[in-house]
């Protein structure tokens, strides 16, 4: 069964700050949906609330207290140990920090999205480099002033 996350973090691990992600990058935000496409990914509450609409062809699953009902299309998750013992085929880990935090033992691979900069953030991707080896790495990718490179990191033996 492979598991996968994915996320864009700045040169400190950071995910966002208290308004959200503090960078645009088109070419990530296309480079996720391509390989998230036909999949299922799961989300915490947190990102939940920032996105709009459920994400076009994947499911979408909300890892939540289940206090009160989803918006049409999420689907509810409230025990991630049960969940986890019998995932959707092809599901990505999708953030934010708390997702990130409670799911990365699950983790097969990380798709990374490197950024060089520090941008302040105050959520964090958790510490992975014990524990994943970097296989694959882009070229340097340059966009608003942004300079990144996509990465997959398997998890070491
Ligand atoms: N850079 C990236 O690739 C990337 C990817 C995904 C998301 N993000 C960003 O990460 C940020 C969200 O991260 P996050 O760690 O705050 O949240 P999260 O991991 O998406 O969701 C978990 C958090 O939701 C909150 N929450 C609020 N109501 C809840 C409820 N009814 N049941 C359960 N949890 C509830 C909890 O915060 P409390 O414990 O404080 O209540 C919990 O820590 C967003 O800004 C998002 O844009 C970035």
């Amino acid at each position: 069964m492979n598991i996968r996350a994915i996320a864009a973090i700045d040169k400190k691990r950071g995910l966002a700050n208290e308004h959200g992600i503090p960078w645009k990058l088109p070419g990530d935000i296309a480079y996720v949906r391509e390989k998230t496409q036909g999949g299922a990914v799961i989300m915490g509450y947190g990102t939940y609330t920032e996105l709009t609409k459920p994400l076009v062809g994947r499911r979408s699953f909300v890892f939540y207290d289940g206090m009160e009902p989803l918006r049409e299309g999420f689907e509810a998750v409230t025990d991630l140990v049960e969940f986890m013992k019998n995932p959707p085929d092809n599901l990505w880990l999708f953030g934010g920090a708390g997702l990130f935090a409670q799911t990365i033992q699950y983790a097969n691979e990380l798709y990374l999205t490197q950024l060089k900069e520090d941008f302040e953030c105050t959520k964090f991707f958790p510490e992975y480099r014990d524990d994943f080896e970097l296989s694959w790495e882009s070229d340097l990718q340059r966009e608003n002033e942004v300079r990144y490179t996509f990465q997959i990191w398997k998890r070491k033996d």
